[in-house]
């Protein structure tokens, strides 16, 4: 079986936006989960967060930001293009339930995976107010979307070109500041990011979760590569599996500071193989 890519948006000079035609996942995929695509046979499996699904239609939406080898070849497929393989949904889907206010924090191209969350909750009928960043105007992603699906939508770039100056965690200590109360705060972005709003949080008695994304293989719970610390408030250590106990965890227990080392686990292979896709482009556009 492949998937026809059934349509293809550039957003932003490195994020594109595609439509998927793949029944069986738009079928059952909810808010929060995630499919693991090979874009040819012989290609490595990538995990995508479900940004959007028509069940009618059988279309699935993925948003991914070019960053390396297999999204670099993902980047250069076009509508009427086939995938190999696209499996799921995969992972436990976002846990709304008994919420009425949320906040819900997009960094970067987090906003991809923030945004079903935001749409989930409003059509469910809960106040969403949601803060956006980015590095700076060039990088906005899906502004329209979060307007439609927030009642209330704060930007922040880096540098002031979009939005207000600063960082996610400046509004969102203000609105703590200022007496504002969450049943839930939803933050995805970089572990860094995710990491200092969970630590903004901590006074305030407000559940945080955050979406994990670790190097993911089998999305099935059987390798072992996903896996992350979560520590309790008794300093009680134990690891979770990304891809099926999560990809969302309550960000006070995970340990980010060992998720970063993992993270950066790779990264000069990665790069080589990055490069040796960028020449190949290169010279096949020649
Ligand atoms: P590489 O150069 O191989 O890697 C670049 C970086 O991407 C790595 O340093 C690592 O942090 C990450 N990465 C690489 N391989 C994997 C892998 N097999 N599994 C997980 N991370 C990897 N990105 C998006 O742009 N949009 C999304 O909606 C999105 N959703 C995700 C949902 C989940 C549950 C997870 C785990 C990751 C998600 N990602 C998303 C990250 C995305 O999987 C990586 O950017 C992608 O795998 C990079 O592959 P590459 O070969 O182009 O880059
Ligand atoms: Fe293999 Fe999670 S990806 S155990
Ligand atoms: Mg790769």
């Amino acid at each position: 079986m492949t998937y026809p890519i059934l349509k293809k948006e550039i957003l932003t000079p490195s994020v594109i936006r595609m439509q998927i035609h793949a029944p069986l996942v738009a079928k059952k995929a909810e808010a929060g989960q995630f499919i693991i695509l090979r874009a040819t046979e012989d290609g490595e499996r990538i995990p995508l967060t479900v940004a959007d699904y028509d069940r009618e239609r059988g279309s699935v939406t993925i948003i991914f930001q070019v960053v390396g080898a297999t999204t670099e070849h993902l980047a250069h497929l076009n509508a009427g293009d086939l995938l190999a393989d696209f499996v799921g949904p995969l992972g436990m889907p976002t846990d709304l339930e008994g919420l009425s206010r949320i906040l819900v924090i997009g960094g970067g191209v987090g906003c991809a995976i923030a945004l079903p969350i935001a749409k989930a909750a409003k059509e469910r009928g809960m106040e969403v107010v949601s803060i956006v960043g980015f590095r700076t105007r060039e990088f906005v992603i899906l502004q329209e979307e979060f307007l439609r699906y927030s009642d209330t939508l704060i930007c922040v770039s880096d540098d002031g070109t979009f939005g207000h100056q600063g960082r996610v965690t400046d509004p969102l200590a203000d609105l703590l500041r200022q007496g504002e109360t969450f049943d839930r705060v939803f933050a995805i972005g970089p572990l860094v990011m995710m990491k200092f709003v969970t630590e903004t949080v901590r006074p305030y008695p407000i559940p945080v979760t955050v979406s994990m994304n670790p190097i993911m293989i089998d999305g099935t719970g059987m390798c072992g590569g996903c896996r992350l610390s979560l520590v309790d408030d008794q300093g009680i250590r134990t690891t979770k599996f990304a891809c099926v106990d999560g990809p969302d965890f309550d960000g006070r227990q995970v340990d980010f500071d060992e998720a970063i080392l993992r993270a950066k686990m790779y990264a000069p292979f990665e790069r080589r193989a990055h490069e040796d896709a960028c020449l190949l482009y290169r010279e096949v556009e020649k």
